[in-house]
Formats: structure tokens, C-alpha cells, sequence
């Protein structure tokens, strides 16, 4: 299959790349698209074939089920049971990185939702991807554009690595705003779990619903394996590079020492500026300013897609804070590290 690339560029050619796009979607196929945590794969969410055409192209296994994505907060009515807090939420968060777990209706088919009776749902802000939803007509299943197993995309570039020669369309908006997947939630009244935390924190969740907690898999991900996962998509092999990532629980200067002292093969470090010339001899993948959270975040999967462009063997990395857009990257680097963990604490 040949893979039809467009770049968004601010002229009237944009709006007939939507309507390519649309019609595409209309008709069972795939297209990659921006939206403001990472490039999603879409295809419609009403269509059977296309949920079948989007695991196959990504590599997926059938029973992780997909987001689906609406233009506006009470389009979820036309899926799914909204509720209350569904309203409340989606008032102060959508649109934006925010997904919840309603009760679905059956115009979306078990394939979408591999086989579970809920959907989870998100209605995205970034302009191509809200415009895409509106001009197709139909709410549109879109799991991370990458595949399966590897760090989601959060440029084009990232999506042609994977993608190209797959699927119908690839839409380059530019690089992602945030970086990491959207907060995944599940209400029950007015208690919320956190599944997958993203850019829309628990202390931000705090201040609408009555209490919130946090799913034990988001920072221990063996649990996902043992105990039946509340969120499927929990329970796979994440975000791994091919080179070795080694996180190190350790302060500054500790973390220095360990690594100088283990560096072996091709090595980096993905530390923030301020570190970057304590490290001779390393490949320096900066995280931003020390403290900048968002930055660490909208950088982290391009770090670890760089990490084998420069066929480094280990990267290490200073184990993350858990606090606020922290607990985000702690949740992916985890997973990429896959149990690599040096406590030096
Ligand atoms: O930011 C995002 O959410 C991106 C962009 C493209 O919108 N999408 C995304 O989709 O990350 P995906 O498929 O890579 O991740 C979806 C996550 C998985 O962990 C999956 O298990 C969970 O959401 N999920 C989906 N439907 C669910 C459901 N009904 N119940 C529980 N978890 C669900
Ligand atoms: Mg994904």
C-alpha cells in the first residue's frame, strides 16, 4: 500500500487534506493524525473492519480495546452512558488529555472495545484532530500510532518510521504539545481511578471529584500482570527501546558515580541540562530544565526512539519523581525499563 503523507501548513490545502482524510475514514480506512499527547491511529469507531485493520497494522493484540474520540464533550451520549461526573469532568478537562470509561451502547462494535461492555472516550483539542471527527461524521477509534510495544509517536517523522506502507494516510501536524497518552479514568459515583496518568494529574482531578486513587499497576507494573488489569492495555510490554534502559534511584551525585562506574558499550544518560556536561564519553539526552515536568514529558519518547537511532546499548536514567506530571513519566520509564531497577537510596 502507498502511504499518502500531507503536512498541515495554515493555507486552504488543509481543509481538502480533511476531506481526503474523512473520506478515508468513511470508507473502513486508516489515517494517522496529530492530537495534543501523541499521533493516533484512526479509523472509524463505528466500522468492525477498521478496529481488525487498526490491530493488525500496529501489531496488536485483539483483546487491548481502543479509545474512541468525539468532537464534543455530549457527543459521548450517542456511544456511550454518560453520567454526572462524566459532566463534571469533561466540563473543566475536555476538550484536552483527559479519557474516561463509560458503559458503551452497542452502536460500538466488540471489536472496538475488545470485547469489554465499556468504552473509554476522549474528545482531543488539537484543531486537526477535533476537524477530522467533525468532517467524517463519525466518532473515531485511534490508539497510539506506533507500533505495538514500542514508544508512542509524538512526530510524523516517528509515525513514517512505523506506519509507512501500512496504512492509507499520514497527516504531519507538527510535533505532539504534551508527549505522553491521556489520563485514562474510570468513575464510579463520584470516586475516580486513575488507570494510565497522564497530563491531567490527580492533584488536578482532586479538585472536581470527591476522591481519587490511583490504579496499583500505574507504578508497579508486575501487578498488571498478576491480578486480572482493570485496564488491559496495562498489561503488555511498553515504550521499549532496543537498548537497555537501567533506572537508578539515587541523588545527583550518586547517580554520576554509578554510571561512570557500570559504562559499558555504547552508553547515554537522559538527564536535564544542568547535568549534561558532567557526563564525557556518554550520548546526553536532555529532559529539559531540571523541575520542568511537561518538558520531561513532551520529550521523553523521542529520547527513547533516539536512544537506537544511535545504537546506544544502555541508557540510564535517575528513577522520576511520582508527584504531579511526574507520575507520567515514572508510569512509562518504568515499563521501559522493563524491572530495571539500581536502588541506591
Ligand atoms: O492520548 C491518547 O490517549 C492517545 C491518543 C491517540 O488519543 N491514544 C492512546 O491509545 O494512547 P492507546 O490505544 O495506545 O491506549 C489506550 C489505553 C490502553 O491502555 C487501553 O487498555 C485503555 O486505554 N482502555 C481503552 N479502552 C478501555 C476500556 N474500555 N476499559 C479499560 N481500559 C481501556
Ligand atoms: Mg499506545
Amino acid at each position: 500500500m502507498i502511504t499518502e503523507y500531507r503536512k498541515i501548513n495554515g493555507t486552504g490545502e488543509d481543509e481538502k487534506t480533511i476531506e481526503m482524510a474523512s473520506e478515508i475514514i468513511r470508507a473502513g480506512g486508516l489515517v494517522a493524525i496529530p492530537t495534543e499527547t501523541v499521533y493516533g491511529l484512526a479509523g472509524s469507531a463505528l466500522l468492525e473492519e477498521s478496529a481488525g485493520k487498526i490491530y493488525a497494522a500496529k501489531g496488536r493484540p485483539s483483546d487491548n480495546p481502543l479509545i474512541v474520540h468525539i468532537a464534543y464533550p455530549e457527543d459521548a451520549a450517542r456511544i456511550a452512558y454518560p453520567d454526572e461526573t462524566y459532566y463534571r469532568l469533561a466540563g473543566k478537562f475536555m476538550p484536552g488529555p483527559l479519557t474516561i470509561i463509560l458503559k458503551k451502547k452497542s452502536i460500538i462494535p466488540d471489536a472496538v472495545t475488545g470485547g469489554l461492555d465499556s468504552v473509554a472516550i476522549r474528545c482531543p483539542s488539537n484543531p486537526v484532530a477535533h476537524r477530522l471527527i467533525e468532517v467524517s461524521g463519525h466518532p473515531i477509534a485511534a490508539p497510539s500510532a506506533n507500533r505495538s510495544g514500542i514508544p508512542s509517536p509524538t512526530c510524523a517523522e516517528h509515525v513514517k518510521a512505523d506506519m509507512d506502507g501500512l496504512i492509507d494516510m499520514i497527516i504531519d501536524g507538527g510535533p505532539c504539545d504534551i508527549g505522553v497518552e491521556s489520563t485514562v479514568v474510570k468513575i464510579d459515583g463520584g470516586h475516580c481511578t486513575i488507570l494510565r496518568p497522564g497530563a491531567v494529574t490527580l492533584e488536578m482531578l482532586s479538585e472536581v471529584c470527591e476522591s481519587v486513587s490511583v490504579a496499583g499497576a500505574v507504578v508497579e507494573p508486575s501487578l498488571a500482570e498478576k491480578v486480572k488489569p482493570e485496564s488491559p492495555g496495562m498489561k503488555y510490554k511498553h515504550y521499549s527501546p532496543k537498548a537497555k534502559v537501567v533506572l537508578v534511584d539515587a541523588g545527583e551525585k550518586e547517580f554520576c558515580d554509578y554510571v561512570r562506574e557500570n559504562k559499558e558499550g555504547r552508553c547515554g544518560v537522559i538527564v536535564p541540562d544542568e547535568c549534561a556536561d558532567m557526563f564525557e564519553g556518554f550520548t546526553v539526552l536532555s529532559t529539559g530544565r531540571r523541575g520542568d515536568a511537561s518538558e520531561y514529558s513532551r520529550r521523553l519518547f523521542a529520547i527513547l526512539r533516539r536512544a537506537d537511532d544511535e545504537q546506544l546499548d544502555t541508557v540510564y536514567a535517575p528513577l522520576p519523581p511520582k508527584e504531579g506530571c511526574y507520575l507520567a513519566v515514572y508510569n512509562r520509564i518504568i515499563r521501559a525499563a522493563g524491572g530495571n531497577i539500581v536502588k541506591l537510596k
